[in-house]
């Protein structure tokens, strides 16, 4: 794919493809970290005299006008982290609007579109929306990686009609994954953790097939561990998939992958902060008892292993981090996998939802080699899936 040195900007209508979902709370956004990583983009596109129009989704307003979910909030955060640069703003992403806001630009302005989603053709990647968006610039940089596992008007039809291009965030993602799993230095372990076996089934069984160390905690090991017929007391499991575990283990043998699940874990009656709480051995687990985090001996055992492999692949928590002290298992981990980081012995990458609050509760964010500023994105990329909007810049550029 092209990058933004492949554009000549200067003077150009720019349509940018941000992710600016950010949580809010009543107007006010109480994250700016994925505005922060459209800066390098921006601040690029704006040096070289570029007219930057800013099109992005706002949670999920189904195709109608939702003023709760308008961009408008966004412009202050926005206009703070460009230094105080005056951002512009059109009620509407398309037509009459959109068209005259456009229009006013100078060379090094900025503009920000409404809602993308506020017509229903956004999400059905429909052609005549995109070419209403496509009207609207002379070039098109996508820098929502985090968006472009849909396919999407502005996500996908408008890569392809207009000369496109991967914004820094963008290059910048898919640089890191690459190197972590398409053309990784191994061994590769991957840390697969979170609640449910039945929403990472195709990641599970991708990732088996790619790494030679899959650690399994969260949830998640609970089915497995029940799945081998291992008494699990009161913990979160879903007994009905031992047939779907036996199918990712034999696939794994095949693969040569092993699979490293607890062998002590804590427990407790009820998940409350501070409540009391034991390690147990795996297969002692109390029947009124519910496995919250990993064992001490478990997270030294992958702190070891972890020592042996020169990448690592991190997606979900491996207990029940939000809750003091069931945060202790995936806190020692993230630090061991932090120190190697920091030797210059592991490359680690990690991301989606979860995993991104677990490893700033570890204070570890920044100490990993790369942290994904993607969700459902970052989970198609690992179960192997061509997202739709990278293929649409790949295309483009052939
Ligand atoms: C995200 O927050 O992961 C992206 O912005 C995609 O949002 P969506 O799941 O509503 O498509």
């Amino acid at each position: 794919f092209r990058t933004l040195d492949d554009l000549d900007v200067a003077g150009q209508r720019v349509l940018v493809r941000v992710d600016f979902n950010v949580p809010m709370e009543h107007g006010v956004v109480t994250d700016a970290t994925r505005i922060e990583r459209a800066l390098p983009t921006l601040t690029t596109l704006l040096e070289r005299g570029a007219r930057v129009v800013l099109l992005s989704h706002y949670g999920r307003p189904k195709g109608k006008a939702d003023p709760a979910l308008s961009q408008r909030p966004l412009l202050a955060p926005l206009e703070e982290k460009l230094g105080g640069r005056k951002v512009a703003f059109a009620e509407d992403c398309i037509g009459a609007p959109a068209e005259e806001a456009v229009a006013r630009l100078n060379d090094g302005d900025v503009l920000l579109l409404e809602n993308l989603r506020f017509h229903a053709g956004e999400e059905e990647n429909d052609a005549e929306f995109a070419d209403s968006l496509a009207q609207l610039g002379d070039l098109y940089v996508n820098d929502a990686f985090s968006a472009a596992h849909r396919a999407h008007a502005s996500v996908e039809a408008l890569a392809r009609r207009l000369p496109a291009a991967a914004g820094r965030l963008m290059q910048e993602e898919l640089e890191h994954l690459e190197k972590a799993l398409e053309n990784p230095e191994r061994p590769v372990a991957a840390i697969v953790g979170g609640a449910k076996v039945s929403t990472k089934l195709e990641l599970l069984g991708n990732l088996v097939e790619k790494v030679q160390l899959l650690v399994i905690g969260g949830g998640m090991a609970n089915t497995f561990l029940h799945a081998f017929g291992v008494s699990v007391g009161a913990s979160l499991c879903e007994t009905d998939m031992a047939d779907t575990v036996e199918d990712i283990v034999r696939k794994a043998k095949q693969a040569d992958c092993d699979i490293l699940l607890p062998t002590d874990v804590v427990v407790a009656e009820k998940l409350a902060p501070n409540t009391p709480h034991d390690v147990v051995a795996v297969g002692e687990v109390p029947a009124d008892k519910m496995i919250l985090d990993i064992g001490p001996m478990t997270a030294e055992q992958i702190r070891k292993r972890l020592g042996d492999c020169r990448t690592l692949v991190w997606n979900g928590p491996l207990g029940a981090f939000e809750v003091q002290p069931f945060d202790a298992g995936t806190n020692v981990v993230a630090e061991a996998a932090a120190d190697l980081t920091a030797e210059g012995r592991l490359l680690s990458v990690a991301g989606g939802g979860d995993t991104v609050a677990a490893l700033v509760r570890a204070g570890v964010l920044d100490r990993l080699s790369y942290v994904s500023a993607a969700g459902g994105a970052f989970l198609e990329w690992l179960e192997g899936k061509t997202l739709p909007g990278v293929q649409a810049l790949r295309d483009s550029a052939s």
